[in-house]
C-alpha cells in the first residue's frame, strides 16, 4: 500500500516556532540555504551571490548531500544566468566543488542542455522534481517498514541532503507519518559528523525514536540481531550497480550480509551514472586532513602525525539487498533495465 506523505516535511524549530523548511530555495534571483556547518546548534543561513560562492559553498559544505548539491548546483547555473556570466564558464567552476556526487554533474548538465529564457523556473522545476523523487522513494520504501523496525543508517541522507523528505530518511518518515514506531540506530559518522549533528537533528524535530552511536557500534549491534535492516544514501551508482556513499558504508554492508541483514541503497534515478562502468571508477573525494587530526579546530594528533581522509567508499552491488528508488524497489540485477 502507498502512503501519501505531505509535501514540504522537513520540520525545522525556530526561535518563532516549528516551521517546514526546505534545505535550499532560491529568494530574489539569490541562493538561500540552511548553513548545515553550525547544525545543531546553530540555526544559521547562507545566501550566495555568484556562481563563486556557490562553488565554495558546496565545497565548504555549507550545503551537502548529493541530491541537495545538484539543487544547489542547477539554481547556482540559473542565477550565473541571469548575471549574465557565460554558461560553460559557470558550469566549468560549479562542477569543480567536489567529485563524487553524481547529481551535481547530472544538474549542470541539465541545465546547459535545457537553457531557456527562464532560467529561475527551469531550476525551480528541477528542485521540485528531486523533492517530488524522494516523496515517492518514501512511499515505496515503507512498505519495507513494518511496526516495531529497527533500522541503521550511516552520514545523513535526510531531508538536509535532498531538499526535502530524504532518501534513507524518506521511509522512515513515511512508516513514521504512518503511525508505525521505528527506531534508528545513528552512525555518529566521522570525521564530519553528518549522522550525529544531521541525522538525528532531523529525527528529533520529527520525534523519531533514535540512539546515536559511534561508527565502531554497528557491527556490534548488527551481530546481537538488534538492527532488522541498513537503509543508506548514495552519492553514485555506477553501470554494474556498485554504489558509492559515505565512509564507512561499505563495512556496514559487509556486516550486515555476514549477519543476513538486508542492507538497501535509496535514491532518486538523477544518482545513477551510466557512463562509469564500476564503482572502482568513481572518483573517490580525499578531504582536508585537518578534519581527521583535529576536534573542534583543536589538535589532538601528535605533532608530526599525517592523515588519510577519503570522504566516501564503494559498496559492491552484491552486498546490495535492493534500491529503493522513486520507481519502486528494484534488485541490483534489474537496476540496469529500470534505468
Ligand atoms: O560528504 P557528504 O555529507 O556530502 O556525504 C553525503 C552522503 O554520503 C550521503 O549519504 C549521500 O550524498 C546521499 S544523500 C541523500
Amino acid at each position: 500500500m502507498r502512503i501519501k506523505i505531505r509535501c514540504d516535511i522537513m520540520k525545522v524549530k525556530t526561535k518563532d516556532g516549528t516551521k517546514d523548511m526546505r534545505a535550499v530555495w532560491m529568494e530574489d534571483e539569490k541562493v538561500c540555504m540552511i548553513d548545515q556547518r553550525f547544525l545543531p546548534r546553530e540555526l544559521r543561513f547562507f545566501t550566495a551571490n555568484d556562481h563563486y560562492e556557490i562553488r565554495d559553498a558546496i565545497k565548504k559544505m555549507m550545503i551537502r548531500g548529493a541530491p541537495s548539491i545538484g539543487v544547489t548546483a542547477a539554481y547556482g547555473m540559473a542565477q550565473a544566468a541571469i548575471n549574465g556570466v557565460n554558461i560553460n564558464e559557470a558550469s566549468k567552476v560549479i562542477k569543480s566543488a567536489r567529485p563524487t556526487a553524481y547529481d551535481l554533474f547530472y544538474a549542470v548538465d541539465h541545465m546547459v542542455n535545457n537553457m531557456n529564457k527562464d532560467p529561475v523556473s527551469m531550476a525551480e522545476k528541477y528542485a521540485d522534481s528531486v523533492v517530488d523523487k524522494c516523496k515517492a522513494i518514501g512511499e515505496h520504501g515503507t512498505s519495507l517498514i513494518s511496526n516495531d523496525t529497527k533500522v541503521l543508517t550511516h552520514c545523513n541522507a535526510g531531508a538536509l541532503a535532498t531538499v526535502d523528505h530524504g532518501t534513507a530518511l524518506a521511509p522512515i518518515r513515511a512508516a513514521h507519518d504512518a503511525g508505525r514506531n521505528v527506531f534508528v540506530f545513528v552512525d555518529e559518522t566521522r570525521p564530519r559528523l553528518q549522522g550525529m549533528r544531521l541525522t538525528a537533528w532531523e529525527l528529533e524535530n520529527e520525534g523519531i525514536s533514535h540512539a546515536i552511536i559511534v561508527d565502531n557500534a554497528a557491527g556490534h549491534f548488527i551481530q546481537r540481531g538488534e538492527v532488522d535492516m541498513v537503509i543508506v544514501g548514495t552519492d553514485r551508482i555506477a553501470a554494474n550497480g556498485d554504489i558509492a556513499n559515505k565512509i564507512g558504508t561499505y563495512e556496514k554492508a559487509v556486516v550486515a550480509k555476514e549477519n543476513g541483514v538486508p542492507f538497501y541503497v535509496a535514491a532518486p534515478v538523477t544518482t545513477f551514472d551510466p557512463t562509469t562502468p564500476t564503482g572502482m571508477d568513481i572518483p573517490i573525494e580525499e578531504r582536508d586532513h585537518l578534519e581527521v587530526l583535529d576536534l573542534e579546530g583543536s589538535r589532538i594528533h601528535p605533532e608530526g602525525s599525517s592523515a588519510m581522509n577519503p570522504a566516501f567508499d564503494v559498496t559492491p552491488a552484491h552486498y546490495i539487498t535492493g534500491f529503493i528508488t522513486e520507481k519502486g524497489v528494484y534488485s541490483p540485477s534489474e537496476l540496469e533495465n529500470m534505468f
